[in-house]
């Protein structure tokens, strides 16, 4: 997720366009820049770093201009440098452009316009496509309007965008697709583009949101014109907004956890967007595809996390062993490094990490890497110190996860690490070809099922008011749902302060159950699975002693919505792609209860975001 913001009126572009900036820095934050439209033409400060560096920087420097647009980065192709900020500017000059998304096809538009003599200064498909709308208006007679809208139309992937033409300064052009865009209209002849209201609202409360493959034109004339990209006109609706600023920021949710819970429907589609081809019948993992070799021919895959991130790791050895028939080691990066390990030089590690800046997981690839092993990073942040240190990886595209308790990245980490695993499976003929197109069809319906969770938010709240009060909590569930029920635990512990564990179904009988009385209540996931029948005594087990039953069932399961207390319902799905479903509702069900006990969601009491000490 980027933040972008563009403005055009009376007043002075830049204050505007810092200011909403800062604002948006909750979306990216790793580089930041701005273009002004002025009397010495187009002038372009772009940095490393945060908003405030690019103020700094800027201190000194012309920043007149009553038109300009702003960006401030979540990289996602070309690591965070000067660079690689935004905005972008066409070849001759003439264009600068700002976007939030992904372009899927711009590696191919990219050697096609190299081709006809473009020749580009960034890693990023951002400067593709500012190339690509030059291109198009060089080779017709269009306006830059319809220019933007012919260009898009050869797009595959999700933008927000705002074009500034040199030689115009008195109008922007925006357009949108699956990246949020909203255009506020201030004075006659005065609008304010941005990402989300929050950089608007001290101005105007009148908005109009862009629907997915619209183009506006905003001028000083104070026309706000708007086509989708058949070009067929589209009335604006105008809006009155009337959430408060400190709400917008979270995306109108009280927190920022729960926001991310319910980014995850998009969250784990990016992380697939661009690399699962169902057309195709092909998912590409360049970070594997470039040590084909390596992967072919791995003796055993050790995986090094922390916290969340280890839980991922567990799922991930289900799968590649299940499905790769890798052998598969998970360890927490903390013991790994200091237990004299033994690694050899055709081992693969992979690093897990959301933030990229872990010390325990960093010392460990070090470690690894000195032992000659191939090192590959699945990172949220890219450019992270992880990421950097890693031979080949895959980044998660979830966007800046704020909330200290790790939601999104979790199931975005899983969605990469299911990739992974079925390109390794794929590529050592280990899986046939329908399970890997059942799977890969199968993964693409996630989204939808994550989205069905959601909406049993209300259940789940009320669940959450029986059990608040609890002092511990047992999380249970076996096969790819045992690293469910761990990371269940840890989202109740870390974010509500009552103590949870969480335990392979089968391994209570050896001493937790001692535990089991009226007041425990027990989490288990009992969805529809080789192991269900399995759970199912496990369940009986822990009735057989008054303890509370809260089960994760399959949608229609009614032979343990007859057994326990409380159950939640969840989509059925393939027990391999189980974990980015039923760890929702539990996600749900931390925050509900640590609410509830009026605990600080996003802050929780001794965490940090990422634990850059030892
Ligand atoms: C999870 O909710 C916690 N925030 C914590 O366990 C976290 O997963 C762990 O510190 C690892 O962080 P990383 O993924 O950034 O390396």
């Amino acid at each position: 997720m980027c933040g972008i913001v563009g403005y055009i009126g009376e007043k002075d572009a830049y204050p505007i366009i810092i200011k909403g900036l800062k604002r948006l820095e909750y979306r990216g934050y790793d580089s930041s820049g701005v273009a002004l439209l002025n009397d010495q033409g187009l002038t372009l400060y772009k940095r490393k770093g945060k908003v405030s560096d690019l103020e700094e920087f800027t201190e000194s420097k012309d920043k007149s201009g009553s038109i300009g647009i702003g960006h401030t980065r979540w990289a996602t192709h070309g690591e965070p440098n000067d660079v690689n900020a935004h905005p972008h500017v066409s070849g001759d000059g003439k264009l600068a452009l700002i976007h939030n998304g992904i372009i899927e096809n711009y590696a191919s538009l990219r050697e096609e316009l190299s081709n006809r003599g473009h020749v580009f200064h960034s890693d990023t498909d951002t400067e593709v496509l500012v190339h690509l709308i030059e291109d198009v208006r060089k080779n017709t007679d269009l306006n830059l309007f319809d220019s933007v809208r012919v260009a898009l139309n050869e797009v595959i992937g999700a933008y927000a965008i705002v074009v500034l033409d040199k030689e115009n300064d008195d109008e922007l052009i925006v357009a949108k697709k699956s990246s949020p865009l909203v255009v506020g209209i201030g004075e006659p002849g005065e609008f304010f583009i941005a990402s989300d209201a929050t950089p608007i609202i001290e101005y105007t409360k009148n908005v109009v949101y862009l629907e997915d493959e619209e183009i506006a034109l905003v001028n000083r004339k104070g026309d706000l014109k708007i086509v989708n990209i058949q070009n067929q006109p589209v009335t604006p609706y105008i809006q009155e907004l009337e959430l408060q600023l400190e709400a917008l920021e979270k995306g109108g949710y009280d927190h920022f956890m729960l926001k991310e819970i319910y980014e995850q429907p998009r969250s784990i589609t990016d992380c697939f967007r661009g690399r699962m081809n169902l057309n195709k019948g092909l998912i590409k993992m360049s970070g594997i595809d470039s040590y084909e070799g390596k992967w072919k021919n791995a003796k055993r895959i050790i995986i090094v996390a922390c916290g969340t991130s280890w839980h991922a790791g567990l799922v991930a050895e289900y799968l590649f062993e299940d499905l790769a028939r890798i052998p598969v080691e998970v360890e927490y990066a903390s013991e790994f490094r200091y237990r004299n390990p033994i690694i050899n030089e055709d081992d693969i590690v992979i690093a897990i990490s959301q933030s990229g800046e872990t010390a325990d997981t960093l010392a460990a690839i070090k470690l690894a890497k000195d032992k000659g092993a191939h090192i590959f990073g699945v990172c949220n942040v890219v450019g992270s110190t992880i990421s950097r240190e890693t031979h080949s990886g895959a980044y998660t595209h979830a966007g800046p996860e704020i909330g200290v308790a790790s939601t999104k990245a979790f199931t975005a980490q899983v969605t990469v690490l299911t990739l992974m695993a079925l390109t390794v499976a794929r590529k050592k003929g280990a899986v046939s070809d329908e399970k890997y197109h059942r799977l890969m069809a199968e993964l693409s319906t996630i989204p939808d099922k994550v989205e069905r969770v959601l909406q049993t938010n209300d259940e789940i709240e009320v669940i959450a008011e029986i059990y608040k009060d609890a002092t511990n909590a047992l999380y249970l569930g076996r096969g790819y749902s045992f690293p469910v029920a761990l990371e269940g635990a840890l989202k109740l512990k870390e974010i509500s302060y009552i103590h949870a564990e969480g335990y392979p179904a089968a391994e209570m009988k050896h001493g937790p159950i001692a535990l089991i009385d009226e007041e425990m209540p027990v989490f288990v996931i009992a969805t529809q699975g080789p192991s269900y029948e399995k759970v199912v005594s496990n369940i009986q087990e822990v009735k057989a002693r008054k303890g509370k039953i809260i089960a994760i069932i399959t949608e229609g399961d009614k032979d343990v919505k007859g057994m326990a207390d409380h159950y939640i319902e969840i989509p059925s799905c393939d027990e391999v792609l189980m974990p980015l479903v039923s760890t929702v509702p539990l996600q749900l069900l931390s925050y509900h209860i640590a609410l509830m006990r009026g605990c600080n969601v996003d802050q929780p009491r001794n965490l940090a975001k990422s634990v850059t000490v030892e």
